[in-house]
């Protein structure tokens, strides 16, 4: 439950118009990112492709690409692949670019090589020790290490799989949406202990990171930035439609790829939590304590100051969230995720939305909405659906269907 007696820093700090609100964006994103993400070293670089494989797909009535995206700088060049299914229509269609969360074979995604083959007790007291270094108190560690280490890895080809909640490529190529995707880990690997190994190295990031230097979770959305150069070469995509779609650590990457991309035209962190979507004042969970005690690397290495002082950041994620306005911003929580805590995923989003109310909408409700069910108030939408942390069909139509009424103007202000 989220504590009520907070202060939450102001995100329109003043402003009465959208004019004021551009030149405030711009700074907010500046000291934020510095801050809290860290910033890619500042290298020319190029992005190139080449389609490996166009086959269409009778039983989708859709094309399928396999395509290799190269990035290159002055210290070398890294390539990763990119899956694409786009329905065959005779106009051109939205799109969303997926940073996956899953990879197609087990990799060590999911537990920081320390933890390899630790039992739950064993993590609960890693949990436990290494959150109290920061002098905070985890409320409840067994229950905590499950949320952060317990689930599965689920295994998925973005090539071949039609039918995955995360990646439902069937229930789309019929809605006539097209999916663009790519491993995150492909772009770069999750493991502090290998950082920086693929995209951050030939921008020259090493071991010893400056103190706002990029961490993984911006080299992901730097890594989709990439894709959708890509993406708008397509000549069936609709060059103005396309999201960044991000479930978990790659929702606060979606996050971050869409608040600061701008030729992205819709953005959803789905499952994000801490440091994505949630609120970080009050939040229930994880906390910024905890996140960098497992995570170090995802984060700018400044951001350790705020490790327990919530209360000292001079923003809070509702600041990021509101980044994206007049675009289009929806946030998905599960309700079952205590460790990203809707409440707070809802509570950044709703005060975010105040910054659309400049553009002439109304903003999100105080109140959340009920299981299955979302919130639509012009560009800025809101949904909880009934379950546990994952990323699942119902929140792909629920982005899906907020673009459309959006891009037929039927979405109420
Ligand atoms: C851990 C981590 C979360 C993250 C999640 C995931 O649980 O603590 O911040 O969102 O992994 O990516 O599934």
């Amino acid at each position: 439950m989220h504590k009520t007696d907070l202060t939450i820093p102001d995100v329109l700090g003043g402003c009465e118009t959208a004019a004021a609100w551009e030149c405030r964006r711009a700074d907010i994103l500046e000291n934020l990112v510095q801050t809290e993400y860290g910033k890619r070293p500042d290298l020319p670089y190029e992005v190139s492709w080449s389609e490996r494989l166009r086959a269409s797909i009778d039983e989708l009535n859709a094309v399928h690409i396999h395509t290799e995206l190269t990035v290159r700088t002055e210290l070398g060049a890294y390539t990763f692949p990119v899956a694409v299914f786009l329905p065959k229509r005779d106009r051109k269609v939205p799109a969303a670019v997926l940073i996956c969360s899953q990879s197609k074979s087990i990799q060590p995604m999911q537990l920081p090589s320390v933890m390899a083959g630790k039992r739950p007790q064993e993590l609960a007291a890693m949990a436990k020790q290494a959150v109290s270094n920061f002098r905070t108190v985890l409320e409840n560690p067994a229950r905590s290490a499950s949320a952060m280490f317990g689930t599965k890895p689920v295994l998925l080809d973005l090539d071949s799989d039609y039918d995955n909640g995360h990646w439902p490529v069937r229930a789309m190529m019929k809605r006539g949406f097209g999916m663009v995707g790519f491993y995150a880990a492909d772009a770069e690997p999750d493991d502090a202990a290998r950082y920086p190994s693929g995209l951050a190295k030939i921008f020259g990031t090493e071991k010893e990171r400056s103190p706002h230097e990029w961490g993984v979770l911006a080299v992901w959305a730097f890594a989709a930035s990439c894709v959708r150069q890509y993406v708008c070469s397509l000549e069936e995509v609709d060059e103005k439609q396309i999201a960044v779609i991000g479930h978990s650590r790659c929702g606060k990457a979606a996050l971050l790829c869409g608040a600061s991309d701008t030729g992205f035209a819709a953005v959803m962190p789905n499952g994000s939590g801490c440091c994505g979507a949630a609120l970080s004042r009050g939040k229930s969970g994880e906390s910024i304590a905890s996140i960098q005690a497992f995570f170090p690397h995802w984060f700018a290495p400044s951001f350790r100051q705020y490790a327990g002082r919530e209360g000292e950041l001079p923003f809070d994620q509702h600041f990021l969230l509101a980044a994206v306005a007049p675009r289009l911003l929806h946030v998905g929580s599960g309700s079952e995720d205590f460790w990203a805590d809707p409440r707070s995923e809802h509570l950044g989003a709703q005060l975010a939305s105040r910054v659309w109310t400049l553009y002439g909408e109304d903003g999100l409700p105080v109140q959340m909405p009920e299981a299955d069910t979302a919130q639509v108030c012009g560009h800025v939408g809101y949904h909880l659906r009934r379950g546990p942390h994952k990323l699942d069909t119902y929140d792909w139509i629920c982005l899906q269907e907020h673009m459309n009424r959006v891009r037929e103007g039927t979405a109420e202000k």
